[in-house]
């Protein structure tokens, strides 16, 4: 008799564990120490089952960590970061961070809405940048986190006060990173407004697949057939220019340091790529934008956005200071690069560019995915 309900027992477990569904994804969190003025930020680690990891700071949204398969069975972590949260909290090079509310450039940190000027900060040289000197990148979102159809989400909130670096209207802000089980960075951007304003948000991770000195040899297709040329402070022209037949081609895929140091007064402006290419199919949707890939380590990243251009930034103004995480060293010049999904630079003051503007009543959503896959190299 006991034996029979032991038997059962047993067999009770059995049923009930195969009810159990199998987790594909995985979520920890924990302490990442306090900010200069005293902020707790928290640090998530999202996973899944075949070994990718995206670790989260609150502070800035910062992506500090991306760790994906590669060729040889091993990991890489393919995005610069620094150790310490005292180092996000000095470093001007936003390295893994969102960006709000304006990522890129606002000529003279100046625009006019419905007649009125509005003076943004001035944090890069006579113009605005990613949105200030204290961005989006430079604030501790509240975090909360769930698994949730196979995925790993992470949920950002910030609210950005009317006049916060210049910009009216208090701008509520939601983004959502999560991870999928096949290897895939989801980044859901929302944003409501209570005061006409405007608005660019984007995400700041240097990639670089291989831990490799620098990117050069990492090969970039971006599905544009058209980019911004700029003047000497990186501003649009106002022209959008074909790359045909120009360094800026990149419809086909190619090495980075193939055209880069071409004579080109482009490049030279940028002190190599730093410019916004224009995306093709831009009423289309959620669309394949770029693909780069590095051949020794087997790994491609496949940028999917429904956003109108992408900025390349070939890592130009890293000059050596930054420390590099997990070493002694220093992050040189050109040893990240940057593939930004987002509207033009300084679209309030071009009327012919896509309207960066949101009104009180409409919702700002937008989306950007990054895909890693192993590349067929035989
Ligand atoms: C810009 C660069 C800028 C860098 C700062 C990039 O998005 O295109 O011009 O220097 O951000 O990290």
């Amino acid at each position: 008799m006991k034996r029979l309900i032991v038997l059962l027992l047993v067999f009770a477990g059995l049923c009930s564990c195969s009810q159990v569904t199998k987790k594909n994804v995985f979520i920890e969190k924990e302490s990442f120490g306090t900010t200069a003025d005293e902020k707790k930020v928290d640090r998530y680690t999202l996973s899944n089952l075949l070994g990718m990891k995206v670790v989260i700071i609150t502070y800035g949204g910062i992506i500090t960590h991306l760790y994906v398969p590669n060729a040889t069975g091993g990991l890489n972590d393919v995005v610069l970061g620094y150790d310490s949260l005292s180092d996000y909290e000095k470093g001007s090079s936003y390295f893994g961070a969102l960006i709000g509310r304006y990522g890129n450039r606002i000529a003279n940190g100046k625009f006019k809405l419905d007649g009125v000027e509005y003076t943004l900060v001035q944090n890069n040289g006579k113009n605005h940048l990613h949105g200030g000197t204290k961005g989006f990148d430079k604030v501790v979102w509240d975090a909360s986190s769930s698994i949730e159809n196979d995925k790993a989400v992470l949920k950002l909130n910030y609210l950005s006060k009317d006049m916060e670096e210049g910009y009216p209207g208090n701008l509520k802000v939601e983004v959502v990173y999560a991870l999928t089980k096949d290897n895939k960075l989801e980044v859901e951007y929302k944003a409501t407004t209570d005061k006409k304003t405007v608005l660019n948000l984007t995400q700041h991770a240097y990639f670089n697949l291989s831990g490799a000195k620098d990117i050069l040899n990492h090969e970039l297709m971006l599905n544009a057939p058209s980019y911004l040329p700029v003047d000497e402070n990186l501003i649009p022209t106002g022209e959008i220019a074909s790359v045909a037949g120009t360094a800026f081609d990149f419809t086909s895929s190619k090495a980075i340091g193939r055209d880069v140091l071409k004579e080109d007064i482009q490049l030279e402006r940028g002190l190599g790529y730093d410019h916004c290419w224009v995306l093709d199919d831009s009423n289309k949707g959620l669309r394949s934008a770029a693909i780069l890939k590095e051949i020794n380590s087997g790994i491609q990243m496949e940028v999917f956005t429904d956003q109108p251009a992408i900025q390349f930034y070939s890592g130009n103004f890293l000059d050596g200071t930054n420390p590099m995480k997990q070493s002694d060293s220093l992050y040189n010049y050109r040893s990240g690069l940057c593939l930004e999904t987002q509207h033009f630079p300084n679209s309030p003051n071009e009327s012919s560019f896509p309207s960066t503007e949101l009104s009180p009543g409409e919702v700002y959503s937008t989306k950007t995915q990054f895909k890693f896959i192993l590349l067929n190299r035989f």
